[in-house]
């Protein structure tokens, strides 16, 4: 009996361990072999024939025996599986970090916690750290403040939310440099649904970043051409017109004026339209110039000795607060221009500079040098073609300019100065000259940080000789001058600026004195400059002594306002030229010229 209980309860226990590997197969065969099972335990138990109770019994022991081989071959199979499930396992992971390395971004896999559970190689050389020393530590521990904070932004969203966010973030490299990453975030998730973690992708778009900043700089500069082009236009086709009103305004009170005596009420009304319409000329002119329309003299030209032309007459009417620095590559800056223009840009550029320092001083630095513009960097000059360009920076210590005004300065008669100090072309005149040159300027400002101007003009290969420029350029010399002028500040400063042009000049503030000078030396001067009103011999009784003394000697006569001298009155007087006052040293450098260039009649 004992056995018989034995028996069944081994079966039972058989039973309920395979019932659930029975029950998962709930096949047909499985279903049978158990009822057969148990019909045999029940006859083992209670029938009473011996031979039937035997085989009964030996039947039971046989199943068991085989399901214990089958569940040991199961077990074993299991156990195999287990096995190479790891050996996949470890294959996938593997396979998983081949992949992550292959990547040329940042890759990197957190925990719920947000602590790095690997990473990939480029992510831990850009750290240059082992990945031994990232692993489990967050992104403030292994990054600097500001990195960590713009590489772990939003990861909170990621793991509270289960959400995928994409951003982008500009970050300093190692080495200071300004790049760009586009940072990707994704959750983990695991079987019971829960955030395990994320995997995050950072890859480098500084390249497609610096392309679309291009684009639109470049966009920038051909909407400000295109606006300069459109009012150039418009102002230019006015000036044309204008400048023949002028013409006969002038013309009609020019004469109107010599058919008057000055004791006429009249007599200084006209004077004020004849000052008025000078003006109005220079402005026209000024206009024509930025509209591109002025009739130019191109010619090869060397910047450097423009620069030192220019300098030679900013020198004695800038404030000596104002330190005038100036720099040459030693390259041969050959362009090709008129250089009565680039005279014009170099003035209007350093007399901005100055009037910007005027109350503190400062350094105004003049750079010339040769380069090079390549598909990297001429993006930065308004797109112009590759190729050498001969550069001019010119660049001041002074307040800079507003970042809010300095789309609009090259704009025609934009002007932060009070009225009545400046018209406002200086600057729309420089673009028109470089634009008519295919070049192009550029500002960079920053305020309290003072102005640079960076002009680009093609560079010509043909390099001329030194003297062969100088006699091109318009008003240096070498010739011995007179000059009279009772009032000191204009004797001192005209002689300072034609003696830096070249000319030996012996500058008087007493005519009676210039003549016995005149007298004694006469043959060593070429050229004599006058004013026309001053004390005890007028320029007018000069210049007739001095032609007394020879007749072939050039006379240039200062003139002011209330002084008008007509062409008619000069030649009668036996001046060559005369000029207004208050003059500008360019004008009466290039009068000069002139007049020392025009042969004697
Ligand atoms: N170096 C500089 N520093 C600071 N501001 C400048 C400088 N150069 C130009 N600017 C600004 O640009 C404006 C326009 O200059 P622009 O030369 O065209 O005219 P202007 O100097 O005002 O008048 P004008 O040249 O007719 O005397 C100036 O009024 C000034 O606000
Ligand atoms: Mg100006």
């Amino acid at each position: 009996m004992e056995v018989r209980v034995f028996f069944f309860l081994q079966g039972l226990v058989s039973m309920k361990n395979n019932f659930r590997w029975l029950a998962d197969k709930s096949n047909l065969i499985s279903i049978c072999a158990v009822s057969t099972y148990l019909a045999m335990v029940f006859l083992s138990l209670f029938v009473k024939q011996d031979f039937l109770r035997f085989s009964a019994i030996l039947f039971q022991i046989s199943v068991s025996c085989t399901i214990i081989l089958f569940l040991l071959v199961k077990l074993f199979k299991v156990q195999k599986k287990n096995k190479s499930m790891g050996i996949l396992l470890g294959n996938k992971r593997n396979q998983m970090s081949t992949l992550m390395n292959m990547l040329p971004d940042m890759v990197w896999l957190t925990d719920d916690k947000g602590r790095y559970s690997r990473v990939n190689r480029v992510f831990a050389d850009e750290i240059d750290l082992p990945e031994s020393m990232i692993l489990g530590k967050t992104s403030d521990q292994v990054w600097s403040r500001d990195t960590a904070d713009k590489l772990s932004k939003y990861d909170d969203i990621v793991l509270s939310k289960n959400k995928t966010v994409q951003y982008e973030k500009s970050l300093k490299d190692a080495n200071g440099n300004q790049g760009w990453l586009e940072i990707k975030k994704t959750p983990i998730v695991d079987d019971n649904k829960n955030i395990a973690g994320f995997i995050g992708i950072a890859r480098d778009i500084s390249g497609r970043k610096n392309a679309e900043d291009e684009r639109k700089e470049l966009a920038a500069h051909l909407r400000q051409s295109q606006k300069l082009e459109a009012i150039g236009t418009l102002a230019g086709g006015i000036a044309h017109d204008f400048n023949n009103i002028l013409a006969a305004i002038m013309g009609y009170t020019e004469i109107t004026i010599s058919e008057i005596t000055p004791d006429n009420p009249l007599f200084k009304r006209m004077e004020r339209v004849l000052k008025a319409a000078h003006r109005g000329k220079d402005l026209v002119n000024q206009i024509l110039t930025f509209s591109r329309q002025h009739e130019q003299q191109k010619q090869l030209v060397r910047m450097d000795l423009i620069v030192e032309e220019a300098l030679a007459l900013l020198c004695p009417i800038i404030p000596k607060s104002i330190q005038i620095l100036s720099y040459n590559s030693g390259d041969v800056p050959t362009i090709y221009a008129d250089p009565s223009q680039i005279h014009q840009v170099l003035m209007n550029l350093c007399t901005n500079s100055a009037y910007a320092m005027r109350e503190k001083g400062g350094n105004l630095d003049l750079r010339i040098e040769t380069c090079d513009l390549d598909e990297s960097n001429r993006y930065i000059y308004e797109g112009l073609p590759s190729g050498k360009y001969v550069k001019l920076t010119v660049s001041d210590t002074g307040p800079g300019i507003d970042p809010r005004i300095a789309n609009r300065i090259f704009e025609p008669f934009f002007t932060t100065k009070k009225l009545g100090e400046g018209s406002g072309m200086g600057l729309s005149v420089v673009h028109g000259i470089i634009k008519s040159l295919n070049g192009a300027i550029i500002l960079t400002s920053e305020p309290d940080k003072g102005a640079t101007f960076q002009i680009v003009i093609p560079k010509e290969e043909e390099v001329l000789k030194e003297e062969q420029l100088r006699s091109k350029l318009v008003s240096s010399g070498n010739e011995r001058i007179l000059f009279v002028d009772d009032e000191e500040s204009i004797a001192e400063m005209a002689g300072e600026m034609l003696e830096k042009l070249g000319y030996e000049v012996i500058s008087l503030q007493n005519s009676m004195e210039a003549l016995d000078i005149f007298q004694k030396q006469h043959a060593k001067f070429n050229l004599v400059v006058t004013d026309l009103t001053m004390p005890f011999m007028s320029g007018e009784e000069l210049a007739k002594e001095i032609l007394s003394i020879r007749s072939d000697m050039p006379i240039i006569m200062c003139t002011g306002f209330s002084e008008v001298v007509s062409p008619e009155k000069a030649k009668k007087i036996g001046v060559k030229e005369y000029i207004m006052k208050p003059f500008l040293h360019e004008e009466l450098a290039a009068t000069i010229r002139k007049v020392l260039d025009t042969p004697s009649a």
